[in-house]
């Protein structure tokens, strides 16, 4: 185990149960739908790569990043998008948005209503981790790896300052590494 990792919360084997029970929904609902994966960069990255692997159904996969400003005690954070979805064909699109994690809820809420004022024939969003006690605005995912309480987490795509997003388990860091 990587020494800044206080303990592993989901191992890799834990992981890929999770996902795999995430791909089996995703198949029965998106059978007769033309889906697009949205990996909201960079964090969804690992999640995403690794769900589309098990996914029966066709996909095709597009990226935005997105950044969220103003965070803090009220729910009028801004969001910042430096890259945005372009496709002609947006309006015959079923979007699953794929989030690593969501914490207080602002960037999927947005990013939900934005794709749809684009044209998004429907939008979804999945999440590989959910932290509920952290919401600022009111926001549930279609599809969630897990719940987990307000713990400081890296890997399988989680950074702390860019790092630790290339361990292959999702581990608690230790509070020295980040001052805690
Ligand atoms: C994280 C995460 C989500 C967002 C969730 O991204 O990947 O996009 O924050 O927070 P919210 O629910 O409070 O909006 P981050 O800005 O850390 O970027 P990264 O994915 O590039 O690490």
């Amino acid at each position: 185990m990587n020494d800044a990792i206080e303990q592993v919360l989901f191992s890799e084997k834990e992981m890929e149960e999770m996902i795999t029970r995430i791909a089996r929904d995703v198949d029965r609902d998106y059978a007769d739908k033309k889906l697009v994966l949205l990996c909201i960069l960079k964090g969804s990255v690992v999640f995403m790569g690794e769900l589309m692997k098990k996914l029966d159904v066709p996909c095709e996969i597009d990226f935005m990043k997105v950044s969220s400003y103003g965070a803090g005690t009220t729910s009028s954070g801004n969001i910042n998008i430096s890259l945005d979805i372009t496709r002609p064909d947006l309006d015959t699109c079923d979007i699953l948005v794929v989030e690593d994690i969501i914490d207080s809820g602002r960037t999927l809420s947005y990013l939900t209503k934005y794709l749809l004022n684009k044209g998004a024939k429907s939008v979804k969003t999945c999440t590989m981790l959910d932290k509920p006690s952290r919401r600022v605005v009111d926001f549930k995912a279609d599809y969630v790896g897990s719940e987990i309480e307000d713990l400081f987490v890296v890997g399988y795509g989680l950074d702390y300052a860019e790092r630790y997003r290339d361990l292959p388990y999702v581990g608690v860091l230790k509070p020295e590494v980040y001052g805690g």
